[in-house]
């Protein structure tokens, strides 16, 4: 096995060729979050130390040490003892500062590996669901006087989808630059980034889908409405104008994550009423230094 060190968003593309290898519903990465986390921030290159895991010319899995303790993990379960090793790797690059790893309870392998190591569930600490729909079966495309939904134009369109995202987010931290590098990674397609616009061109609500052609499986990272334009069904019109587009380049699931705790309810039921049903959630799992258990 090879490992090779990075800094700063680290090889996107070597981490998304395992995470697509090993997607599946409950899967903790999905391509397209890994390309958002990676580049929606102006400042990414301080973020991460990674390393990157390769056998025979296919990745076997990674690690990715954030700056504020964030640990993330992908390792390959036909390899025991792989996770474990990932886990040892992030403990020595934090150099004995705490780490916390959230972690899909559908990939016990990566639980088991981080408990081993003593780390210890916090079961406070807010989770996220993993809801998914089939495409079949769609609502009809929503139809809003004075509201058109379509797909972005590229370049042109840039800016006002950045100035929507601003309306969306409380105290975001995107910038017009960042955006513009979400949307020079792979896999992002312009043509499944949908807003819905006034007839001023004023951008109201946009969802980003990300297309994993391999897994026929599209996730939709982020969705947001200008806040003041919420309650009028302009998110869900959003996804359904989108799922009728992976609907009809045959897409076979849709996924999107969501808070599972009651402090940030709201997406949850706006996906719930599109039909996505959970099929897994999160759970942390956190190292400090003097609180670890044996390991
Ligand atoms: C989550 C968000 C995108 C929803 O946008 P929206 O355009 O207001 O959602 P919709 O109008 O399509 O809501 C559809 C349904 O979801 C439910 N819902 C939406 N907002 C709700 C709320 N505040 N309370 C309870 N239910 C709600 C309702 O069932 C609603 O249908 P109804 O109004 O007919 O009852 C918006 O609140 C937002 O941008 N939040 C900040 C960014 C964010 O958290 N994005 C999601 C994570 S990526």
């Amino acid at each position: 096995m090879e490992w090779v060190e990075q800094r700063g968003e680290g090889d996107i593309r070597a981490m998304q060729s395992v995470v697509a290898r090993l997607w599946s519903p409950g899967a903790t990465r999905h391509i397209g979050d890994l390309a958002w986390e990676r580049r929606h921030l102006p400042d990414r290159d301080r973020y991460w130390t990674s390393v990157v895991v390769r056998e025979g010319g296919a990745v076997l899995g990674f690690a990715s040490v954030a700056a504020d303790g964030e640990l993330e993990i992908v390792a390959d379960p036909v390899r025991p003892e792989l996770a474990g090793a990932l886990v040892q790797w992030s403990l020595r690059t934090a150099g004995g500062a705490s780490l916390a790893a959230s972690v899909s309870d559908a990939e016990p392998h990566l639980i088991a590996a981080l408990l081993e190591a003593g780390f210890t569930e916090r079961p406070d600490a807010p989770y996220f669901v993993h809801m998914i729909r089939g495409l079949r079966h769609l609502p009809p495309p929503r139809v809003h006087s004075g509201v058109r939904f379509r797909a972005s134009r590229g370049r042109e369109d840039l800016e006002r989808l950045w100035k929507g995202h601003q309306a969306s987010w409380d105290q975001s931290r995107v910038s017009l630059q960042s955006l513009q590098a979400v949307t020079s990674t792979w896999p992002y397609e312009s043509a499944l980034h949908i807003m819905a616009e006034d007839a001023g061109g004023r951008v109201l609500a946009s969802a980003i889908a990300w297309w994993d052609a391999d897994n026929q499986v599209a996730e939709f990272e982020p969705v947001g409405t200008h806040r003041d334009f919420r309650r009028q069904g302009l998110a869900s019109g959003v996804m359904i104008h989108a799922l009728h587009l992976l609907a009809d380049r045959g897409a076979r699931l849709a996924v999107v994550y969501a808070r599972g705790d009651d402090a940030y309810p709201v997406p949850q039921k706006v996906y719930a009423r599109l039909g996505f049903e959970v099929a897994a959630r999160t759970r942390t799992l956190a190292w400090a230094p003097h609180s670890h258990g044996p390991g």
